[in-house]
Order: C-alpha cells, then structure tokens, then sequence
C-alpha cells in the first residue's frame, strides 16, 4: 500500500499514468485461474500500449482479490411481478432471484476472504514468474493488431515491437532486466461492506499505523461518499491510498470536505479522484471539480472511469454501454484537462480479459442482438478483451497527443 501510495503520487505529478481494471463485481461462481490469467495478461497488454502512448510507467491495480460487494440504486428488485431484495455482491446474498438466495449470509464473507487470498496468489505468480515478460505480452498484441479489422492500430504496435526489439539487440531484456520480465501489480476494491474492512484492518507493526489490509487502494462509491458518513469516516482512519468515485450529484464544497477529511496532511498519492459522470456531461462537471481542487491547493491524481456514467437499458432488455460514449467520455476527460492545465493521471475500466458481450460496439462490433450471447456479469457491463485493448490504443492516441501538445508549448 505505501509503495502504491508513492507511485499514485507520482501519476499525479504527471510523472506515471494508472491503469485500474477488472470485473464490476467478482463472483464466486466465476472463480478460476484462467479466469484471472485472462483478466490479468489483457491488463499488461493495455499497460504496454499506454507506456508508449505515455512515456511514463503505467502504475497496474486492478478491481481483483476482493472486489466482492455492490452498491445498488434500489433495495429491492421486480422480475414478473416478484419483488425481492437486491443482489448486493457474493459476499453478502446470491444473485439467484429466489427469496433464499437474497437472504445476507455472513459466512460469505469468509469465501470472499478465501477467494481473495487465492487470487492474490495467483496474481503474485503471474506477475513476477515471467508470464509478464512484456516481450510475450507484446507478442499476443502483435496478434490482435494483425487481424484486419486491427489495422488503425497496426502502426502504433509496430512501433512498439521495433522498440523492443532494438532493446533486445542492445542487450537489454528479461534476462538481464526484472524491469522487463516482472511487474508491480496491486488489488483494489471498493470500501463497502465496513462489517469486513474492519474485520481485516490492523496496525502495520513496522509503522504503528492502521492499514485495511484487504487490498492494496480501496475506494468509496459514489453513493457512499457523504462527508461525516461511515465509510469516508472508516477511510480517514487507514493509511492506504483512497479513491473516491466523483458523480455529477457531487458538489464542490462538498469535495472540499472530503478532501479535508480524507487527506488532510495533503500528501501525494493518497487521494485519487475518480471522475464518472457520462459521456456528454464532463464538461459539465469536471470543470468546477477541478477547481475546487485548485482552491485548497490540494494533491489529487484525476482518473477517468469512463463506465459508471454510461449505462444504458438495451431495447432487447439488457443493461449495456456502447463504445463510443465510453471513449467519448475519455475524449471530454481530457479535453478539460487540457483547458484546465491539469493533468488527466489515469483511466478506471470495468473489463474482463473473456470474449463477453456485454458492451455493444467495438472493432469486432457486438451488436444490440448479440447481448444475449455471452452475457456473464454479475452487475454491470465488462468491455470484453478486444474493446478493452482498443480503448488502451485510442487512450494512447490520446496521451501521445497531449504529450506533442505540452512539447509544442514548451517550445
Ligand atoms: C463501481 O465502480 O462498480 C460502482 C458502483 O461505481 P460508482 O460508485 O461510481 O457508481
Ligand atoms: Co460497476
């Protein structure tokens, strides 16, 4: 957590950029290592992509190991006629639509516990056990940009593989570098069900400081973000870093409040903003966000998550979000940066390294009537491998721009 909290400081310094992904909700259905590897390898994937776009080092957290819990608009849910209490995460109910299942279950909370320490094992293995040599991870890029429909992409994965393989000529890979073959992967979550955060948070014996130690960051949700409630008051009390989601219903004095209570030793890397307010709406709210921020002089990393502001009811019935309004979000996400002279310091997606159609569009283009196919989320809709890999392209269009832009300012 602390490592995590000094390179977030430095994505804020404009210094790293950070890639934050996984599943809307993990479940315990779903649980297996292919699974996890899939998820994991599409994010190092997108990490090398947006290196390149950036220049600067992707700092890897996904929503992984303990993303078990789930705000819900409404206690209770209607299918035909029946109404049931919502489905609020496998670590609390089932998401069968029985009255049993919808009973909370403490005992679950144990086998998110299990899952969670499982994942992490797994995640620690594949990260520093050479499946992350980024040669290899290249290499299974290289093979989606062949692919036809790749082809605006092809260039930019060329670069990158000639890049790389001029490092190898000059003596310069896995073998001999860690920085090559390894990397620094952290679990985040959002700090919901505080009957298991407190459970798992402890005073750090090297520091004497409470850490929650059920992940490295954790957030708070967008609905649970009420200045002086209990989950920015559970928060406050641990040193990790903190996200804290920003919806258009945030108000600036508000923000200022959080900021204050949340960081109020102003301390860089502990506090990350994560803006969602849809596609059409940044410009809307960002702007007076970003200056309040301003006002207190306060150190914040900005994210995008360019998912939680975009869903939609499909016509064929299913809780969707189209491609282009989430790449449109991340467009006005750094257009106002850009007016603002800020710095746009990450992206947070919901994504699954899995072919699912939950999101319609793309380059392999999932359509309105292809929802039902392979529709697996246990809440909300994943960008499948391939949109998640064209995202990280379009985001590294995006940072290379920005980067021609700051150097053309310069001079
Ligand atoms: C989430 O990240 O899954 C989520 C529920 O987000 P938000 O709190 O921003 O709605
Ligand atoms: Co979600």
């Amino acid at each position: 957590a602390r490592a995590l909290k000094k390179r977030l400081g430095e994505a804020a310094a404009g210094r790293a950029f950070l890639l934050q992904g996984g599943d809307c909700a993990e479940s315990f259905a779903e649980f297996n290592a292919d699974i996890i590897r899939d998820t994991f390898k599409v994010l190092l994937q997108m990490a090398v992509v947006l290196t390149f776009g950036a220049k600067v080092p992707v700092v890897k957290v996904g929503r992984m190991a303990g993303q078990f819990a789930k705000p819900r608009s409404a206690p209770t849910e209607v299918v035909g006629g029946v109404e049931l209490p919502s489905y609020r995460g496998d670590i609390i109910n089932g998401f069968d639509f029985t009255p049993e299942a919808r009973i909370p279950d403490p005992e679950r909370m144990l086998q998110a516990y299990t899952q969670a320490a499982a994942s992490l094992n797994l995640l620690r293995a594949f990260s520093k056990g050479g499946f992350a040599d980024i040669h290899r991870v290249h290499a299974w890029t290289l093979g989606f940009t062949s692919d036809e429909s790749a082809e605006r992409y092809r260039a930019l994965s060329d670069r990158i593989a000639d890049a790389l393989d001029f490092m190898t000529a000059a003596g310069v890979n896995g073998g001999t570098s860690a920085a090559l073959s390894e990397v620094d992967f952290y679990t985040s979550h959002e700090a919901l069900l505080l009957e298991y955060e407190q459970a798992m948070t402890r005073i750090d014996s090297t520091s004497g400081d409470w850490y929650a130690t059920s992940g490295h960051m954790l957030w708070i949700g967008d609905r649970t973000r009420q200045p002086g409630g209990a989950h920015v008051e559970f928060c406050r009390g641990v040193q990790n870093p903190i996200g804290l989601k920003c919806g258009p219903s945030l108000a600036a004095d508000d923000l200022k409040r959080l900021m204050a209570a949340l960081n109020p030793g102003n301390e860089p890397g502990r506090l990350t903003l994560i803006a969602r307010f849809g596609a059409g709406a940044v410009g809307q709210h960002l702007p007076r966000l970003v200056r309040a921020v301003r006002e207190e002089g306060a150190e914040v990393l900005w994210v995008c998550d360019p998912m939680h502001g975009n869903t939609i009811k499909s016509p064929s019935g299913y809780k969707t979000r189209p491609f282009d309004r989430v790449l449109a979000e991340v467009r006005e996400f750094f257009a106002v940066h850009a007016a603002e002279g800020t710095i746009p310091g990450g992206v947070h997606f919901e994504m699954t390294g899995k072919d699912v159609t939950e999101c319609t569009g793309g380059l392999r283009a999932v359509s309105d009537e292809n929802l039902s196919d392979r529709y697996h989320t246990a809440c909300d809709p994943r960008l499948n491998a391939s949109q998640s890999l064209e995202l990280a392209f379009l985001v590294a269009e995006e940072l290379s721009n920005r980067r021609d832009r700051l150097a053309r300012a310069a001079g």
